[in-house]
């Protein structure tokens, strides 16, 4: 694909993501979650397309680039980065890790040869940590993709690994 369809993708999903949800500020993060759905990542170019088409004809003060970046960098469900088909979240909070978390991190770091935020070269499979998922009762918590597996042990993770395509 030439970078000029690749940018001019972009501007059309922003633009319809800008029309569903808005201008305002509270639109932002709906915003960067269509662009997240629709190509899987928020990339570079889509901040400045999205403060380009936000500060048109907009009331409000000029939306910065950065303010966008830095949401879209704060908030797990987003990323700056091309993720993989299946993408593992890892809970690494205390409730988790206290009962066995940090084996469990471990094991799947050395069956997928990835540390956190790293993708496969294979596009296969991204792995992130991610903030409690309310589910400390049955830690360690790990979340693929809509998939939610509790009282996980290392001893688990290549069969479940083994689930997806
Ligand atoms: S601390 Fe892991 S789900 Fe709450």
């Amino acid at each position: 694909m030439s970078e000029l369809k690749i940018e001019s993708d972009i501007a059309a999903v922003i633009q319809t993501a800008i029309e569903k949800h808005g201008r305002n500020r509270d639109a932002f993060i709906p915003i960067l979650s269509e662009i997240n759905h629709v190509l899987g990542h928020v990339p570079g170019e889509a901040f400045r397309e999205v403060r380009n088409q936000l500060n048109v004809m907009n009331g409000q003060a000029p939306v910065a680039e950065s303010q966008l970046f830095g949401l879209a960098s704060f908030y797990d469900m987003l990323s700056t980065k091309p993720r993989g088909r299946h993408v593992i979240k890892f809970c690494e909070n205390a409730p988790c890790h206290v009962v066995g978390g940090k084996a469990v991190w471990d094991t799947l770091q050395e069956t997928l040869n990835l540390k956190n935020d790293e993708t496969t070269p294979d596009s296969k499979w991204t792995l992130v940590t991610t903030s409690c998922v309310g589910l400390c009762s049955v830690g360690p918590v790990l979340l693929i993709d809509d998939d939610v597996y509790g009282n996980v042990t290392p001893e688990q993770v290549s069969d479940i690994l083994e689930r997806y395509e």
